[in-house]
């Protein structure tokens, strides 16, 4: 008798657990070495998507825990369950599509190369035969591949953009294709180097960033609505602003 009340007790409690604890809180996963969407602030994340998720998540009343998980962990993650939610950066591509969910897109972006004064490039075309850093299982990647093909051994994969870019300043590789604003925060960030931007219409397309999610998750709903209005009523903007210090296009986000 006393037992059995005792494992009902018991029951009950894991039950409560379960129920409060364990499913509210959403779990966001990102790679924080990609400024100035995400990076570290000595352990705080900070960057456009850190604002622009806490604006989303409130106004979606949702709770929620944003963990740097890195790159390529994302994946099987937002898989496994073990991460709800993932916000990185991560463009919406065909591939990725039939794996994952997005959201709607939040950001226009394309590729650039950046390179220092000295390495002679004009176009991507001539990445052929210069050592190249980009980021594995990235648009990036798969940008420099289009140029030089794949496994190539000039092609240098690094687990992150930030571990790309240093060894460019360094001098260890000639050049780095990867996001717009990422290039662009590099030239910021480094006043004093030669830093060349290049970019190239005809070889790197215009692409968008969305959040992502498992395949078929409950939230796409309720996080698209959230992100339609904070596009809409100026917080988006604002947030910008904040980090790229111009005014979005806001209404070629919404079409
Ligand atoms: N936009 C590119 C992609 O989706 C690069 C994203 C990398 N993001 C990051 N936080 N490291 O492949």
């Amino acid at each position: 008798m006393r037992k059995s009340l005792l494992v009902l007790l018991l029951v009950s409690m894991v039950a409560l657990l379960a129920a409060c604890g364990g499913g509210d809180k959403i779990i966001v996963g990102t790679d924080a070495a990609f400024a100035p969407f995400e990076s570290l602030d000595g352990e705080d994340i900070v960057g456009f998507d850190v604002d622009l998720l806490a604006a989303v998540m409130e106004e979606a009343g949702l709770e929620y825990e944003l963990n740097n998980v890195g790159w390529d962990p994302i994946f099987p993650s937002l898989k496994n369950g073990s991460i709800d939610v993932a916000i990185s950066g991560i463009t919406i591509t065909e591939e990725r599509k039939q794996e994952f969910d997005f959201t709607r897109p939040y950001f226009e972006s394309t590729h650039m190369i950046a390179f220092y004064e000295g390495t002679d490039i004009q176009s991507a075309n001539d990445l052929e035969g210069k050592i190249i850093g980009v980021q594995t299982g990235t648009t990036g990647q798969f940008a420099a591949e289009s140029i030089v093909g794949e496994s190539n051994p000039n092609l240098q994969l690094f687990e992150t953009t930030a571990l790309a870019l240093a060894a460019l300043k360094q001098g260890n590789i000639e050049a780095v294709v990867t996001d717009i604003a990422v290039a662009s925060e590099f030239v910021k960030n480094n006043p004093n180097d030669n830093v060349q931007l290049v970019s190239d219409a005809e070889n790197f397309e215009a692409e968008y960033y969305g959040l992502m999610l498992a395949d078929g998750s409950e939230l796409k709903e309720t996080l698209d609505t959230a992100l339609s209005t904070v596009i809409e009523n100026g917080k988006y903007a604002e947030i910008f602003q904040k980090w790229f210090g111009t005014s979005p296009d806001v209404e070629s986000l919404l079409n």
